[in-house]
């Protein structure tokens, strides 16, 4: 492992699903997980490609009911690739001797290498050394190379390349019981000598994929005229490819792969376009050069230099957290009409659907590539219709955009769950999660603030803006104490489905959620600035088509100013109405008994119980408040609602609630890492540990092999970002406010401000700004209250204030219990 490279030096099958995830190849088109060339879906390998946001619906039977679930799909694979000798048994490696392994991904250039010495039954060794990626500089293409040397023989050698449109969804044991054959075979076809073309559709979003595939061999860089046959079969073709080889000897084979799908643009037909693109494509190591050269690109804006010496390489993790949020979105993407997936397009988890993951994926992509941002706010917008329509079919006004959300927009949640520990199949509650309207919201009013994009804002931002707090101030339903209340929703807090006591099937959701009543008062008291914004005519043009007039403002702004917000025991704010009534949980008890409680939710509901019973948090909930808003700006919000906010709420708040939260997300780390980090330091690089690990260490046990947690990849990157140099916009203005903490000498970051490319290079000592010379105006950036205006090709220089020591003594004491008892339950 060095700082650009993720690698393995021994073949672990049981971890073969995880390194498959991890070594996942994309390029915001097309992603191709790690997995072995001549391996199939089995127990250990699944070698899935998805194209981003290529969704198709089936119906399953679950317990008598029709059950309906769109899932992004698994394409053809296009890796297929073995080999013979003599006419033996096509190579498995399983199947073979493992001499030799080593398995390494290359983040700078995006290229996964495989090494391997085999020996096969007869005594005969193979050297197998395997390059490939999925290109960043093309889209549409991805290449094997694949060099084979007889170490000790000599023979006939036949080389396999196959296109094989007959898998499944299959990568989710979860989902096994549901309908999983999304594809039917088009048709197969050898369109030249050394390329072959697979069309598939999907059955019923009626998407065609066309899959090309060119595969030549060079000995010594020439090519050799090799003896093709090409097998055509329902959903499956295949060339081998027959040559001799002599006694250590190596060849080359090179695998080029197109694939097209009819969403795309610019293209007479997918099967057309496929097989142009390989039968054009130069050779691997050419395509691999501009490939490299893209991603030059990408890691000259993305790269953040940090020397942190207490966690384990730190640079290669958060190194390999952008590569996969690249691979995800990024500029590939724009054109796309997709959103931001939370689990990447690297398995089947959570069926490619879009969450409100979002929230902590688009900071770090409005400071490095807002041009990304904006395509990813366009997804939301182009089913404003949709969120109109669940709105509405809620019995709201407005718009109300789903928490699980695919191709059109609708509300893809299930409505059934397994538990996995029980068995049991149970109704899923989740869509009441109606806090994700308001991270939409969020998100165009943060993307505004970073990027000053007036044209966003009038075209799309502004109305699906106000259609969000349209939403907001009708499911806001009036108290007898004429403060505004918001029932029957659930925060983020995933345990929390409903008040104790209830059966599955009538719980309905909580009441008052803190934190989802907080942003609501956020997005109403924005809404003013947002028609501010506009232009005048554009202004008065939108909010006559969308009915909005005086009253209806200053019902937002009275509602906005008279929210509830529910508080227990003294100064705690309460995760919702009622919690404080909740039973304590028995932490060291459960933690004894099963080790691993991260969700313990499944735990308790296969002993017969119920997590809601109990003050136990899945997630960062109430302190997701501290993770959004900055204390200023949460002292606003509070003060607008009328209640007293003191500083000091916050060390309280999240004692209270670290030590009542599972950790079962991986989002959960971040936020509490990101609330800690400027007081308790070393909980919270614990937990920043623990969420660089999430994946690379798949700490959930389990989940990784079903695809990357992004929203914690993002979010860890983001901690060095903004919330070490406090990088935050108001009113135009870039703030700057860093902390570095011991053991943290330097964090160096490139941005994108207001059409300016800034670089910020902090240490300990001071924060030096440099802007590159360009055509734009100056910006102005800000350390703890002194203003400078910087223009392009200048540089400025802050230097730090100390800060004065922390004074409440008994957080102190506190947090230190806090650290003694170690909360943390995913520790390996
Ligand atoms: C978390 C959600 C998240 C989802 C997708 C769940 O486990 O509780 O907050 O949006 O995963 O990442």
């Amino acid at each position: 492992m060095n700082d650009w490279t993720l690698t393995y030096d021994r073949y672990d099958p049981e971890r073969e699903g995880v390194r498959e995830a991890l070594c996942t190849l994309g390029n915001g088109y097309l992603c191709t997980r790690g997995a072995a060339p001549d391996c199939a879906d089995d127990d250990q390998h699944y070698p899935g490609s998805y194209v981003a946001g290529l969704y198709n619906r089936r119906t399953s039977t679950i317990k008598g009911r029709e059950i309906e679930n769109e899932d992004l799909v698994n394409l053809p694979n296009w890796l297929v690739l073995t080999l013979r000798i003599n006419g033996g048994e096509w190579v498995r490696f399983d199947d073979l001797e493992l001499i030799d392994y080593a398995q390494e991904l290359c983040l700078r250039d995006g290229t996964l290498t495989r090494r391997l010495r085999l020996r096969d039954g007869e005594g005969r060794t193979i050297r197998w050394h395997e390059r490939r990626f999925v290109s960043m500089s093309d889209k549409h293409l991805a290449a094997v190379a694949l060099e084979i040397t007889a170490e000790d023989w000599a023979g006939r050698v036949e080389v396999r390349s196959a296109l094989d449109g007959t898998v499944i969804n299959n990568n989710v044991a979860r989902y096994r019981d549901l309908a999983s054959c999304h594809l039917e075979p088009l048709g197969t076809e050898a369109p030249q000598d050394d390329v072959i073309l697979l069309r598939v559709r999907t059955n019923a979003s009626r998407i065609e994929i066309a899959e090309a595939a060119r595969t030549r061999i060079y000995r010594n860089g020439i090519e050799v005229d090799a003896v093709r046959r090409t097998e055509e079969r329902e959903g499956w073709v295949e060339q081998d490819l027959a040559l001799d080889l002599g006694e250590g000897e190596t060849v080359s084979v090179e695998k080029i792969a197109a694939v097209f799908t009819s969403r795309d643009d610019a293209i007479a037909a997918p099967a057309i376009a496929a097989c142009e693109a390989v039968a054009d494509a130069p050779r691997f190591e050419e395509l691999h050069g501009a490939h490299a050269e893209a991603w030059q690109e990408l890691w000259d804006d993305f790269d953040m230099v940090t020397r942190l010496r207490d966690l384990d390489h730190v640079e290669m993790k958060l190194r390999l957290h952008v590569f996969h949020l690249l691979q995800s979105v990024c500029e590939n993407a724009i054109d796309s009409d997709i959103g931001v997936p939370a689990r990447g397009w690297h398995g089947e988890a959570y069926r490619g659907h879009i969450f409100w993951d979002e929230l902590f994926i688009l900071p770090l992509l409005n400071f490095r590539r807002p041009v990304v941002t904006r395509a990813l706010l366009k997804y939301r917008f182009r089913r404003l219709g949709a969120a109109r329509k669940i709105a509405r079919e809620s019995g709201f006004e407005g718009a109300l955009f789903p928490w699980q959300s695919g191709s059109d927009g609708r509300e893809e949640t299930q409505v059934l769950h397994l538990n996995p520990k029980s068995g049991d199949w149970v109704p899923d509650n989740s869509h009441r999660q109606r806090h994700v309207n308001a991270a939409i919201a969020y998100n165009v009013w943060r993307y505004y603030e970073v990027t000053g994009d007036r044209e966003f804002m009038r075209d799309y931002g502004a109305e699906m803006y106000l259609e969000i707090a349209r939403f907001w101030a009708s499911i806001a339903e009036e108290r007898p104490d004429g403060r505004f209340g918001i029932r029957e929703v659930m925060g983020p807090d995933e345990f929390q489905t409903g008040y104790p006591g209830l059966p599955p099937e009538e719980e309905r959701g909580i009441d008052n959620n803190a934190y989802t009543n907080v942003m609501a008062c956020f997005v109403l008291r924005h809404a003013a600035d947002v028609l501010e914004i506009l232009p005048q005519r554009a202004r008065h043009r939108l909010c006559t088509r969308l009915g909005i007039d005086g009253a209806e403002r200053a019902r937002w702004d009275r509602i906005s100013r008279s929210l509830y917000v529910p508080f227990h025991d003294d100064a705690i704010i309460s995760q919702f109405e009622g919690y404080e009534k909740l039973k304590e949980f028995d932490w060291d008890g459960y933690r004894e008994k099963y080790g691993d409680i991260q969700r313990l939710d499944r735990i308790l509901g296969a002993e017969g119980k119920s997590v809601n019973d109990y003050k136990a948090s899945k997630q960062a909930d109430v302190l997701m408040l501290f993770y959004l808003f900055s204390t200023e700006e949460l002292a606003l919000l509070f003060e607008r609602l009328g209640y007293d906010f003191q500083p000091d709420m916050i060390t309280k708040n999240i004692d209270y609630y670290l030590a009542r939260t599972s950790h079962g997300s991986t989002l959960s780390h971040v936020v509490h890492s990101w609330v800690l980090i400027r007081s308790i330091r070393p909980m919270s690089w614990k937990l920043l540990g623990s969420a660089l690990d999430a994946d690379i260490a798949d700490i959930q046990g389990g989940t990784t092999q079903e695809g990357i947690h992004l929203g914690a990849m993002a979010g860890t990157v983001d901690i060095f970002q903004r919330c070490l140099t406090g990088l935050d916009v108001k009113s135009g203005i870039l703030l700057v406010n860093p902390l570095l903490p011991e053991g943290l000498d330097e964090v160096r970051l490139r941005i994108q401000f207001r059409g300016q490319d800034l670089e910020i290079v902090t240490d300990r000592n001071s924060v030096e700004i440099s802007a590159q010379p360009t055509a734009a105006a100056p910006v102005t950036v800000s350390y703890r209250g002194h203003y400078r205006d910087l223009a392009p090709g200048d540089s400025t220089r802050f230097h730090l204030i100390e800060r004065p020591a922390r004074q409440n003594a008994q957080c102190d004491e506190n947090r230190r219990q806090l650290e003694a008892a170690d909360p943390l339950s995913c520790e390996e």
